[in-house]
């Protein structure tokens, strides 16, 4: 096993001898531009922790981590056009920095290159690796529709959101552990467990990216805090603050999230004095805790080293207490 930077360094070594300067320019350079602007680098580190823990030379996981980490950065560029996010990164999103055109073909061909990277596999595994990618791409398109739907609907539930953000956001996060077990050749059995555990993180994940999309901050957070107020996205903290606020509150919450989307800081700051005084931070929070520790007990069934299961336990715990 290696350390987490160990796992994050060599994959940038990788990535910045595998993008190269390309024409046309204006294709290329958004590519090169938003692969290399950073992140945490999440879910390839996960690929290759992966891929290690059931007995791999990592490095041969390399390419797998490529394309989750390309298809997650083309996500990006498409996800910041719909939502239409000035900041990703603390830097200029590409729609921002050239134009919408632009985002759109670069992240199409973004999608094709995360493809490419899988033609270094062979066999059965090529095979599985292409149907789990073409499996969870397709989810997270599903996902990102249902976020979308949600935005002008006003009786979104709980339990359809849970499924929103699995489908956007936690299944590749599953589908980033699974890739690395399907190339050290693991049991199927073990191979749908770690899938399991990445979901149930990738759900942890994506509550507190809410969480911190209201409360975190610029400086670290990267993005434009407050944008899924503005958008009137139906988060976690909105769902649970419409349950748990006074009727004036409710009243409040409806009202504001009808409006179109503008940058309105009064709004910003009303919504998120009723997300604390209906503590749906706290529920929030909480919830975050509760995926955490359902990935914890998937753990628990796995036929890996106690160390082993030390370290996934580590690296979910640094999750949960992110402010990036
Ligand atoms: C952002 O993902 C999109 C979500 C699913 C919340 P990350 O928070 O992993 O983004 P980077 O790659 O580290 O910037
Ligand atoms: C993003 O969800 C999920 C995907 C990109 C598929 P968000 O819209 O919450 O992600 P951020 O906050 O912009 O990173
Ligand atoms: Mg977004
Ligand atoms: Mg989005
Ligand atoms: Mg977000």
């Amino acid at each position: 096993m290696h350390t987490i930077d160990q796992y994050r360094n060599s994959f940038i070594t990788y990535l910045n001898s595998a993008i190269k300067e390309k024409e046309p320019k204006n294709l290329y350079e958004p590519i090169e531009y938003i692969l290399k602007l950073g992140g945490k680098r999440l879910r390839p580190i996960l690929t290759l922790m992966s891929a290690d823990i059931f007995g791999a030379d990592y490095k041969i996981a390399m390419d797998a981590a490529m394309t989750i980490e390309v298809f997650h950065n083309f996500s990006l560029v498409h996800d910041d056009i719909m939502d239409a996010a000035p900041l990703r990164r603390g830097k200029q999103t590409v729609h921002e920095k050239w134009d919408v055109n632009t985002g759109i073909l670069s992240g199409d061909a973004m999608l094709i290159d995360a493809y490419k990277y899988l033609e270094s596999y062979d066999g059965a595994v090529f095979k599985s690796l292409v149907s789990l990618v073409s499996k969870v791409a397709l989810q997270v398109c599903e996902g990102q529709q249902y976020d979308v739907d949600f935005e002008t609907r006003d009786n979104v539930s709980i339990s359809e959101y849970l499924k929103m953000i699995e489908y956007k956001t936690a299944v590749l996060v599953g589908a980033a552990m699974k890739m690395g077990a399907i190339i050290a050749r693991a049991s199927v059995i073990d191979q749908s467990l770690i899938y399991e555990f990445g979901k149930n993180l990738g759900i942890a994940f994506q509550l507190q990216d809410d969480y911190l999309d209201a409360f975190g901050d610029l400086a670290t957070f990267g993005k434009q805090v407050g944008g899924d107020i503005i958008e009137n996205k139906k988060t976690y903290l909105y769902l649970k603050a419409l349950e748990q606020a006074t009727e004036a509150e409710q009243n409040s919450l409806d009202q504001l999230f009808s409006i179109q989307p503008t940058n309105n800081k009064d709004k910003i700051t009303t919504i998120k004095a009723i997300f604390v005084d209906s503590k749906a931070d706290v529920a929030t929070k909480q919830a975050i805790e509760d995926y955490t520790k359902k990935a914890f007990d998937v753990l628990e069934k796995l036929d890996i080293s106690i160390e082993n299961k030390e370290t996934l336990k580590q690296f979910g715990l640094w999750l949960m207490n992110r402010k990036v």
